[in-house]
Parts: C-alpha cells; sequence; structure tokens
C-alpha cells in the first residue's frame, strides 16, 4: 500500500473523528518510529503515554508471542492464572487491595464513578448525589468521564450528561466551599495531563485530603496518564500524600496492549456485589501477561529509578530551555511527564519538530507535552531537547 492508499482509505472509511499527523508509522524500537519510506523519527509521545517500554520490547514481544500460542482469552466466566497475580501487583504498589480490569482508562474511570456511586446506594445515603471534579480535567471521553472533564467544547454536542457535576479551581477555599455532605466523590488528577500538565500542588493536596476526610467524600484518583512510574513514582498521589479510595489506571499498564483497571479500597470494595459491573475483554489472559511484564520492569529492574534520574535531568535542561527562550513562559512536570507552555504558536512547533523528525504533541493550546517511553536514556531525551529547542526558536521567527 502507498502512502496515498492508506490516506485515501482512511478518508472514505474511518470516521473523521482524528485530524492525524501525516505521515504513516509502520514499524518502531525503543524511542523511535519508523515510517513506510523508513525514515527515523524520535518518539517523545509514545502513543499518548501508552508505549511506555517503548516500541518492539523484546522481553514483551516474547511474553505476548508466548502468550498468543497459549491462550489469549476466556472471558471473566472463568478463572485464568493471571488476573489475581497482575491484582496483586498492583494492590501492592497503590496499597489499593482489589482491581476491576477494564480496557482504556476512559474504562478504568467510568468503573470508579459507577463504584463510588454502588458505595453511597449501599449506604442507603440519598442525598449524596454530588461529583466534584476540577478545571482543566480530563477524564475521558465516555459518557461519565466525559461528564467529569472540563473542556466545555468537548462536553456540550453530548448534554445531558451525567448531572450533578460541579467543576472547582484546585484551591483550598474553592475545594472547601464545593465539597459538603452531599458530595458523592471528587476525581482529581494527581497530574493533569490532556488540561496542560498541571500538577497538583501539596498545598491543594493537603486540601483536598482535609475536605475528604471532614465530609466523608470518596476520593478517586485518576493516575490513567501521570500513574505507573510515569513520574517517577509508582502512582503521583503518593509523592503528594493523597489516601485515595479509588484509582483509575490504564495507558502505561499494558504497554501498549489494551487494559485498564479501577483500583479499589476496603471501604468501597466491601461494598460492591456480584454482578454490580463486568466487561467481556477486561483482564484477558493477554493484557494481563502484558501488564505483568510491564510491573516486572517497573519494580524488578530499577526503572523507577531511573525515571527519577531522568526527571532531574529534564527539569534542569527544560529551565535552561526557559531561560533562553522568551517564548517559554513556564515548564511543569515530573519524571517524564512535562510540558512546556509557550505564548508563540504551540502548533507551529510541533509542526516544526516533525520536520526535524521528532514527534512532540501539544495539549490544551498553548503547551508542547512531553510523554516518552519510561526508557528513555539520558542522553537521547537530551538529543531530543536540542532538537524541541531548534523547534521553540523557529517559532519565536528563528532567534535562539
Ligand atoms: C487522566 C486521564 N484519564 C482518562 C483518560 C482516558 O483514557 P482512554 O483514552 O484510554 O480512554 C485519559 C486519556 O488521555 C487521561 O489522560
Amino acid at each position: 500500500m502507498t502512502t496515498k492508499d492508506v490516506f485515501d482509505t482512511e478518508a472514505a472509511h474511518v470516521l473523521q473523528t482524528y485530524k492525524r499527523v501525516p505521515i504513516v508509522l509502520s514499524r518502531g524500537r525503543g524511542i523511535h518510529l519508523y515510517d513506510d519510506d523508513d525514515l527515523e523519527y524520535t518518539d517523545l509521545v509514545s502513543g499518548i503515554g501508552v508505549a511506555s517500554l517503548g516500541h518492539a520490547h523484546p522481553g514483551l514481544a516474547a511474553a505476548i508471542a508466548e502468550q498468543a500460542t497459549t491462550l489469549v482469552h476466556t472471558s471473566n466466566l472463568y478463572f485464568h492464572p493471571l488476573q489475581g497475580q497482575l491484582a496483586a501487583r498492583l494492590a501492592k504498589l497503590s496499597g489499593l487491595p482489589r482491581s476491576f480490569f477494564c480496557n482504556s482508562g476512559s474504562e478504568a474511570v467510568e468503573a470508579c464513578l459507577k463504584f463510588a456511586r454502588r458505595y453511597w446506594h449501599t449506604q442507603g445515603d440519598a442525598s449524596r448525589t454530588e461529583i466534584v471534579a476540577l478545571e482543566h480535567s480530563f477524564h475521558g471521553r465516555t459518557f461519565g468521564a466525559l461528564s467529569t472533564t472540563w473542556e466545555e467544547s468537548y462536553r456540550t454536542p453530548f448534554k445531558p450528561l451525567v448531572p450533578n457535576v460541579k467543576f472547582v479551581p484546585a484551591e483550598a477555599d474553592a475545594l472547601t466551599a464545593a465539597v459538603s455532605d452531599r458530595t458523592q466523590a471528587i476525581i482529581v488528577e494527581p497530574i493533569q495531563g490532556e488540561g496542560g500538565i498541571r500538577p497538583l500542588s501539596p498545598e491543594t493536596a493537603r486540601s483536598l485530603q482535609r475536605v475528604c476526610d471532614d465530609t466523608g467524600a470518596l476520593l478517586i484518583v485518576d493516575e490513567v496518564q501521570c500513574g505507573l512510574g510515569r513520574t517517577g513514582h509508582p502512582f503521583y498521589f503518593q509523592a503528594l500524600e493523597l489516601q485515595p479510595d479509588l484509582i483509575s489506571v490504564g495507558k502505561a499498564l499494558g504497554a501498549g496492549v489494551p487494559i485498564g483497571a479501577a483500583l479499589v479500597g476496603e471501604r468501597v470494595a466491601a461494598a460492591i456485589a456480584y454482578g454490580d459491573h463486568g466487561s467481556t475483554y477486561g483482564g484477558n489472559l493477554l493484557a494481563c501477561r502484558a501488564a505483568l511484564v510491564f510491573l516486572e520492569e517497573l519494580m524488578d529492574h530499577e526503572l523507577l529509578s531511573h525515571v527519577l534520574k531522568i526527571g532531574d535531568v529534564a527539569r534542569q535542561q527544560l529551565q535552561a530551555l526557559a531561560h533562553r527562550h522568551a517564548s517559554v513562559i513556564d515548564v511543569r512536570g515530573a519524571g517524564v511527564m512535562w510540558g512546556i507552555e509557550v505564548n508563540t504558536d504551540a502548533a507551529a512547533i510541533v509542526t516544526a519538530a516533525l520536520q526535524r523528525r521528532l514527534l512532540v504533541n501539544r495539549t490544551a493550546g498553548s503547551v508542547i507535552r512531553l510523554l516518552p517511553p519510561l526508557t528513555i536514556t539520558a542522553d537521547q531525551f537530551s538529543a531530543a531537547l536540542k532538537t524541541l529547542e531548534a523547534a521553540v526558536a523557529d517559532g519565536e521567527g528563528g532567534a535562539s
């Protein structure tokens, strides 16, 4: 198939929900992707934070191949040997004892929202009708997740959504005013991803925990983008000393194989009964096998400490870049999750980077987002940043 054939076939038959970057990617290795002319690109997007071990990771590939020739799927009607193992590892990492497996981040959020509602139903408390979410939040595109997503243009065409969601700024006073004994749950991303790489401040995190403790509202922490090692911590809520009742995970977990999970604390787990929720595919053998390989790399092969080190290098280099370029008005993030906010045309910078065969993407209008594989080396990060700096300089009219 020629590149033009790919474009034409898609244009005729794939629903036009994505305006794609006009390249056709056909293979990958490590932090590199190759197009159909075999041109090499450095990938700081990693499939939006998914290819956590890089592309074509040999250990992952071998495990997937072996699993594919053993058993791929049985449904949740029967036991298989991998789901419990994966849940046990996630429990050890998160401190929340039980997992519900699904296939995406949105489904994980959806499950958390349902389990929160189910908890209050079991308590017989019909007055807990409200959900509190933060301004700039992104929790996904299914109805529940979308209802707690801040961006108005995503929500408006799909109204009416799930009712009684209040959006508040990530500030102590606003949280205190919004959360009451009518609040079912508060949902937060410890670092907002799509909203522009905005970490919760430690002060806001303390207020958040306090209002949850004072009112009994459940705390749902959405770690779909920032969790599972991306910041150098197993989960970023741990760095903020939050105590979630529910955690949504996805993206990095399957290292490219679709899997999500709602991690559930004891209090909520006790309220869930057979048949309350389900998924045909959720937690099948192939997905669990991939996730087990990822977690083994993360925990047993020092990937976490590696990400912490890369985070230090990244912070220094990004701050230096910001000093050199007046158009860079802020850099935010941790580990291998960074946002570079500019006051020039961020889309033009992404295009200029692409011309240099560097893949980055733009979020929240003015933020260049970096989400490389967790395995990126310091040298690879520095080299990519040099290329990105040239693209930023282009955006300033060539000044560097
Ligand atoms: C924080 C957060 N939650 C939920 C989602 C939705 O995940 P998915 O696209 O896998 O449904 C995303 C996706 O970007 C996300 O960043």
